[in-house]
């Protein structure tokens, strides 16, 4: 299956951070500009077999959970959730994919509240049983930004609530091999560039920069932002994952474990 090529130049905006310290990227991602996004994640093996399954694990079931989806671009994990049963409100920087979450909300009518926000500047009334973010964290430009992630979280969440996120594995080393649907090639600094393909691998159909965080920065972020960190996990893709797609193409995500689950908890 082939998807439109959204030009790198086109979603790609020169950025000069002032308060980033040395090493994060000169250049963010601009959300707004891939419209592709939805279409291409809504049939990726990554987000379908590995992310979403990993975290629905680690909440268990989420029928009338309340949860919050940092950073839920055009609303598949929440659609997901709340089609489970959970009470979901989700937000994200970009507000043309709020835009696109928001039309999907008036098709389906799942309930699910979005708003247009980052950490430092969401708000809201509600309190949730659980957070979760997908492959968000790693944009923070720098540790104030990654801190500020889980202040924010923390704020929303009863005592005890958990935070569970599918980053960018600290421990990730295998960069520029071939995991089929996506490339991570090592950049200046800390900063990495996310390439996605569908299962061709002529060219990317997306790329995103990102930023390797250690397992130290993350847990200090966490700390920083009031929570408790509590556990990180490996990614194995679920049986379903496998039997569709085969052994070979899982055995080098299991083997190299490109993303991780950090779970933090705010105290009780
Ligand atoms: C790789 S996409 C992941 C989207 C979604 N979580 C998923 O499951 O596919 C990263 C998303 O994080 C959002 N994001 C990045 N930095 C953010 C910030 N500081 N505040 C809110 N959203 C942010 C982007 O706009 C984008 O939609």
């Amino acid at each position: 299956m082939t998807w439109p090529i959204v030009g790198q130049h086109q979603f790609l905006r020169p950025f000069r951070d002032e308060t980033s310290s040395p090493g994060s990227a000169t250049v963010m991602t601009d959300w707004d500009k891939i419209d592709g996004y939805g279409l291409f994640i809504r049939t990726d093996p990554f987000r379908n077999g590995l992310h979403y399954p990993a975290v629905l694990a680690e909440l268990g079931d989420p029928n009338r959970m309340r949860i919050l989806d940092v950073g839920c671009n055009e609303g598949l994990f929440p659609r997901l959730l709340a089609a489970q049963g959970a009470s979901v409100v989700g937000y994200d920087a970009a507000p043309e994919r709020i835009v696109e979450a928001k039309q999907q909300e008036q098709t389906r009518r799942l309930g699910i509240q979005y708003h247009v926000a980052t950490p430092r500047t969401f708000a809201s009334a509600q309190t949730f049983d659980a957070a979760v973010s997908v492959m968000v964290l790693n944009y923070a430009p720098s540790i104030e930004d990654l801190a500020a992630f889980f202040s924010s979280t923390e704020r929303y969440l009863v005592p005890d609530g958990r935070f569970v996120s599918v980053v960018l594995n600290p421990a990730f080393s295998a960069f520029g091999e071939d995991f089929v649907v996506r490339r991570i090639n090592k950049l200046e600094g800390r900063a990495v560039r996310m390439e996605f393909f569908d299962d061709d691998m002529s060219a990317p159909k997306l790329a995103a920069i990102q930023h390797h965080y250690t397992r130290e920065e993350f847990e200090r972020a966490a700390v920083h932002g009031g929570m408790r960190p509590q556990t990180w996990k490996d990614l194995f893709a679920t049986a379903a994952a496998v039997a569709e797609l085969g052994e070979d193409f899982w055995r080098p995500c299991h083997r190299a474990q490109p993303y991780a689950l950090f779970i933090a908890r705010k105290q009780s």
